[in-house]
């Protein structure tokens, strides 16, 4: 109900700020959560502009204060910014938590700029935590409707007639921070046909940007396919082993950035092609699976032309018949009618 996610949408304004506030005016807040964001070479500006900020390693000291002013326990609740533990026997024992304990914070916004969760961070690497923990969904947090950064980014995805896609939130930030600015973030869940959308609205030409952490590489490829059937031109891009677009660039400066960017992105059909048969090699069984697995995706791509460009220029990259390519097209046409 509207009501409802208003006040949804007040707490997690409430908590963005008070997170904030905590980061810049609190001693304990500048000492880690500052400090964790200034040593990942985030600049003031920086750190204002994404609205980052702290939640205090304490039991409930947000929760506390989101009721001290009069933020009901329902909304938080619900927005997954404090868990409640109920205690059958008695609901006046309910105890409360702060989701984010301890955590730096990444809000996530809208398309049009209000805030409908949070991605928290621990600071040091530890195998037992989770490094990053999530909002819940909710009503007003529709994970598979969102992108982290589309709102810092709709302008230059327009203008720039492109969108880099990158898998995380400092991916975003630190890109936004060397001057590129029409980058968002899927946040580590698989895309989805309504985050494409978006995008979709705003121009046909993305960009995925893939961690040099080659184990993601194949299984993302599957993700790209949803693109092409939304009619998009796609590329992708990997990145250095152990480098990720973050690190990247925080490390090089903009034109080098830029350069790597334009000297290494691929055509997808074309790269796909090109890795699939470097997997297969010389076996025939792994070859046969690898055909169809390329038409398959050529089979997404909703125009005929661009279909029959992309079966000759596979053909040569497969060394195969076109025809062994068209009569698998056909094929797969057949079955999905
Ligand atoms: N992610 C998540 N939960 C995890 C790990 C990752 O939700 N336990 C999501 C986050 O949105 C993260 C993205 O997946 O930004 C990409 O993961 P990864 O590459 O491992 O993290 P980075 O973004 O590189 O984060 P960092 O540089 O802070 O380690
Ligand atoms: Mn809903
Ligand atoms: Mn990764
Ligand atoms: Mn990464
Ligand atoms: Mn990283």
């Amino acid at each position: 109900e509207a009501n409802e996610r208003e006040s949804m949408y007040l707490v997690s304004e409430f908590a963005q700020q008070y997170f904030t506030e905590i980061l810049w005016e609190s001693e304990l807040g500048k000492a880690i959560g500052l400090t964790y964001f200034k040593e990942r070479g985030f600049t003031d500006e920086t750190i204002k502009k994404f609205g980052l900020g702290y939640c205090l390693d304490q039991w409930d000291g947000f929760t506390t204060a989101a009721l001290d002013k009069g933020y009901q326990l329902k909304y938080l609740d619900s927005t997954g910014l404090t868990i409640v533990k109920e205690d059958a026997s008695d609901p006046n024992k309910n105890r409360k938590f702060d989701r984010f304990k301890g955590r730096v914070m990444f809000p996530i916004h809208s398309m049009s700029g209000r805030v409908l969760g949070f991605g928290g961070r621990i600071l040091v690497n530890d195998k037992k935590a989770a490094k990053y923990l999530n909002s819940p969904e909710s009503d007003i947090y529709h994970k598979s409707k969102v992108l982290y950064g589309i709102y810092y980014a709709k302008q230059a995805i327009a203008k720039e007639n492109n969108c880099y896609l990158v898998e995380g939130y400092t991916d975003v930030i630190q890109f936004h921070q060397r001057g590129i600015e029409n980058v968002v973030s899927s946040s580590g869940t698989a895309l989805t046909p309504e985050q494409i959308r978006l995008i979709n609205r705003l121009t046909k030409n993305i960009t995925v940007l893939f961690d040099g952490d080659a184990a993601g590489l194949r299984a993302s490829l599957r993700g790209i396919d949803l693109i092409l059937e939304q009619g998009m031109n796609v590329k992708v891009c990997s990145f250095p082993e152990g480098e990720d677009p973050d690190s990247f660039a925080k490390n090089n400066a903009l034109e080098d950035v830029e350069r790597y960017l334009s000297e290494n992105s691929k055509d997808f059909i074309q790269f796909k092609a090109s890795l699939l048969m470097e997997d297969a090699a010389n076996d025939p069984i792994k070859r046969a699976e690898t055909v169809r697995d390329i038409v398959n995706s050529i089979a997404k791509i909703p125009d005929r032309i661009q279909k029959e460009v992309y079966i000759q220029e596979c053909a040569k990259i497969m060394t195969i018949s076109e025809n062994v390519l068209y009569s698998t097209l056909a094929q797969i046409e057949k079955k999905e009618r």
